[in-house]
């Protein structure tokens, strides 16, 4: 049975804008087992000479992000980038505050940009505005970016690493509105410290890209007035002001409502750009700060905070937030990539958080299996079929009612055309947790003419239904037959595939 029909026009003219492609990105914090026994360990069958487990690079790759956010976090607000370089067998050991863990400094800078080289991935760069400040940050970019013959490029020489990584994107700083932030700040003070810091950055390497602090999420009280007086503090230096956010639907209660969670993230978008534009016309500037949603995913956040008492022993990469994600997340997780896309002018850099066992796609036991998690797929299938420019669609679909967001549309859609293959690629989602609908793909101007090759959906009957280690495959997607016929299953992710005839 098929309810009502869902119609999507597309028209070439009608389009958002070229898609940067650092908006597949993703984030390694020095948190949990995302680097020890995530992305690293020397003893692991797999691990090259360098200490890295070869099967998380593999699937790495297939996952397909584009950059990679490092070394956090909360945890970048108390870090020294210094105890992470040189001789390993020299480094110093540490209380990392935010986690209450043990950090041995053993993977720093110079070991994970080599990693991000194997993983193909671009390397965005953290400073510490919490505990450190314009000194810090400013050595670090001269550490990184300058070719050699001063004090700190040559350091980096002597570490072995004699050509600049050239970090292009770097944050000022994380969270700095949030009172759990080591070195927690008001928007002046923080407007004050990220400006001059960025000033002193720009002036060891004038390439590079800046990335102001917004609020920790939109919950926050301060949310909007603090990217406001940020912005007029930074406007000049920056180039990005960051956006954080996690959805999760609380002890597994309101199924429907958590479903509906990307139009909750479109209003954050749409309230950051508005924000950011007030202060463009406040300022008279001629320039324009785009979105770096640099931490997105599904967290079981409450499930974590009531952890919190328990977290009292120092531990050396502990098992924190160790989500494990089912079928109706990975929809959930489609829906929230289809609202990056359709704001794609402005939402330039995106970091799903994180990438390896920490709230991740991929998931490793120590010196054992690593497998994909359901939120696996709709990441992979973004990153390697989004082509380089968003369509404007026109999406009418039926609707149904959420507790939480009132009457919202069963679809959600973004479309993609590649500039260079012709190839359309759709991506859609049917919120609706009973009602099929069938697509009525409208398509005219120069895409008329177009149909569909390839239609993959991710669905399982059983929404709450998870990979494990013993069970790996239980939520995967499968090709649908190209009948002439799309319909979109309930509480499916698709990705729909046309050509020129
Ligand atoms: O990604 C996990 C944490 O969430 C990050 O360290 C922090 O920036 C955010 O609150």
């Amino acid at each position: 049975m098929t309810g009502n029909p869902t119609t999507v026009v597309m028209h070439e003219a009608f389009t958002i804008g070229e898609i940067d492609r650092r908006l597949f990105g993703s984030f390694v914090e020095h948190m949990g087992r995302t680097v020890y026994t995530g992305i690293y360990e020397p003893n692991h069958p797999s691990a090259d000479s360098r200490g890295f487990r070869g099967d998380v690079l593999t699937l790495v790759k297939e996952l397909g992000p584009t950059m990679v956010r490092y070394p956090g976090g909360n945890f970048v607000s108390a870090y020294n980038w210094e105890d992470g370089v040189g001789p390993a067998s020299e480094r110093p050991v540490r209380l990392d505050l935010a986690w209450r863990s043990t950090e041995t400094n053993e993977v720093g800078l110079n070991e994970f940009a080599e990693w991000s080289k194997s993983a193909g991935v671009e390397l965005m760069l953290a400073v510490n505005l919490g505990t450190r400040g314009v000194d810090a940050a400013r050595n670090l970019v001269e550490y990184c970016n300058h070719p050699g013959g001063t004090y700190w490029s040559d350091l980096r020489r002597r570490h072995g690493v004699q050509a600049p990584h050239n970090v292009k994107v770097w944050c000022l700083g994380n969270e700095m509105d949030a009172p759990w932030q080591i070195g927690h700040k008001t928007p002046m003070e923080y407007g004050r410290i990220a400006v001059e810091a960025a000033k002193a950055m720009r002036r060891v390497d004038p390439t590079i890209e800046l990335v102001a602090c917004g609020s920790s999420n939109s919950r926050m009280p301060t949310f909007g007035a603090w990217e406001a007086t940020v912005l007029e503090q930074t406007y000049d230096q920056v180039d990005y002001i960051s956006l954080h956010n996690y959805y999760e639907d609380v002890d597994d209660r309101d199924l429907n409502s958590f479903l509906a969670s990307s139009d909750s993230m479109d209003d954050f978008i749409d309230s950051v750009v508005a924000t950011a534009d007030f202060v463009k016309g406040k300022l008279h500037s001629p320039k324009t700060i785009q979105l770096s949603f640099d931490e997105w995913n599904i967290w079981h956040q409450t499930e974590f905070h009531r952890g919190d008492t328990e977290r009292e022993a120092w531990r050396k990469a502990p098992d924190l937030a160790e989500d494990i994600y089912s079928a109706a997340e990975a929809v959930v997780l489609g829906t929230l990539l289809i609202s990056l896309l359709n704001h794609s002018d402005r939402v330039r850099m995106a970091c799903l958080a994180q990438l390896v066992n920490v709230i991740a796609p991929i998931t490793t036991e120590p010196s054992g299996r690593a497998w994909r998690q359901s939120t696996f797929y709709p990441f992979a299938d973004v990153a390697g079929r989004a082509g380089t420019r968003s369509l404007r669609l026109s999406v009418t679909s039926p609707q149904h009612d959420t507790d939480r967001y009132g009457r919202v549309s069963s679809v959600v859609a973004a479309a993609t055309i590649d500039d260079t293959t012709g190839e359309i690629v759709l991506f859609a989602v049917n919120r609706s947790p009973t009602d099929p609908t069938q697509l009525d793909l409208s398509l005219s101007g120069t895409l008329a003419g177009y149909h569909v090759t390839d239609h993959r959906v991710l669905q399982n009957d059983d929404p709450y239904a998870v990979n494990t280690a013993d069970d790996p495959y239980k939520v995967e997607p499968r090709q649908e037959p190209v009948t002439g016929v799309v319909t979109l299953s309930p509480l499916s992710w698709n990705v729909v595939t046309m050509q020129k005839n």
